[in-house]
């Protein structure tokens, strides 16, 4: 299969190289963004892969229709960057990786937690400088601690093994409880009960209308004060503003975040040689309790390599005239544009 990739990373080449051994699909690959400015770089391929980057809209498909492409293959689990009606209707197939590696989100919101509370990145920066006191380095013990989990799917549930195994008791929230979580003494609580009696609250439930800014001033002030807040789920979980005015009261006492509400224009990209236009962020960058990452938590190599190896085999069972149990269809539309 002749395929175009856009917005490749040189760090995805590699995985997605591998992947295709033995298969012998051409994999073309564009550092461009796939959007209507770039569209004609699609001509003469079968297929197109994209990323959380790329925009197709109503247009640029019927556009992609007319140039007889027929899979729009997703690096990625969100897809409301994809117009699926308008696909479906010009008979374009949208396969996706749905699931990869939730081990790699769930220890990147452990390595947020530990990193506010031990502070290791001061302590990093401080030790380079000669500086060896221990000055406003003091942290908490996990042990024993009350963390609170929203959303125990497949990375909340591998965050709650890792939170017991520090000996601390699990509290969680979801629409679906999990008895086998239960049985290994996770206590389900209503969302407000979870909030007030969480030490640590970490959110990994999906973006969706039901759960955007579920952390706004309201259930910020049922927080325990000085507690810390972890959300590699989705940035419109939380809203910003609400919570730039609960560190900036002393309420919130920590905040580690993977995902930002406006982290489009900002995340992937190298700004160092910009002025950040985002004043949210830049304030949030100001508070010495809080730790931003740039939307990391799935960066691992056996993340990469799942995802590779789904999309490529996507390829495959396309070519072949397969069933996917990968294929989006209309009718399930998240609102996060970063969903992956
Ligand atoms: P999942 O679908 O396995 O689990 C989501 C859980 O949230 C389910 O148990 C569901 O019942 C629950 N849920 C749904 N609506 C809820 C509500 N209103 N309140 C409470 N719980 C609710 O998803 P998975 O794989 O665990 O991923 C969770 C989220 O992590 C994704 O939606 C995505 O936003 C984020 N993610 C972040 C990545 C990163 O790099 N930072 C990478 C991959 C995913």
């Amino acid at each position: 299969m002749n395929v175009a990739i856009f917005s490749t990373k040189p760090y995805e080449k590699e995985y997605l190289d591998k992947a295709n051994l033995g298969l012998g699909h051409h994999l073309h690959y564009f550092d461009a963004s796939l959007n209507a400015d770039t569209i004609n770089l699609a001509r003469g391929f079968d297929a197109v892969c994209l990323f959380v980057t790329d925009i197709l809209d109503m247009k640029t498909t019927q556009q992609l229709a007319e140039m007889g492409i027929k899979l729009i293959d997703l690096r990625s689990a969100g897809f409301n960057n994809i117009d699926v009606e308008a696909a479906e209707d010009h008979h374009i197939k949208v396969l996706r990786v749905p699931a990869y590696s939730p081990q790699a989100v769930a220890e990147h919101a452990v390595a947020l937690m530990l990193t506010l509370n031990r502070k290791t990145h001061k302590a990093y920066n401080r030790v380079r400088e000669g500086n060896f006191s221990v000055e406003n380095l003091l942290g908490f013990n996990l042990s024993g601690k009350t963390v609170g989990v929203i959303g125990t799917g497949k990375i909340g549930a591998v965050l709650v093994q890792i939170m017991q195994g520090f000996g601390c008791k699990v509290i969680a929230y979801d629409l679906v409880e999990s008895e086998i979580l239960k049985a290994k003494g996770v206590e389900y609580r209503p969302f407000a009960e979870v909030l007030s009696d969480s030490d640590i609250i970490s959110l990994h439930c999906p973006l969706n209308p039901e759960t955007q800014h579920i952390i706004n001033s309201i259930s910020l002030s049922k927080m325990k004060k000085g507690a810390m807040l972890i959300n590699t789920g989705r940035g419109g979980l939380i809203k910003t503003s609400h919570v730039i005015e609960s560190l900036k009261s002393g309420h919130l006492g920590y905040l580690g975040i993977d995902v930002y509400e406006q982290e489009e224009k900002l995340f992937f990209k190298d700004l160092s040689g910009s002025i950040i236009q985002d004043d949210l962020i830049e304030r949030l960058m100001g508070f010495h309790n809080v730790l931003i990452t740039p939307h990391q938590g799935f960066f691992t190599t056996e993340a990469l390599t799942q995802i590779a190896e789904t999309t490529i085999k996507n390829f495959t069972d396309f070519e072949k005239g397969l069933t996917s149990e990968n294929e989006v269809k209309v009718g399930n539309k998240p609102i996060n544009n970063y969903a992956k």
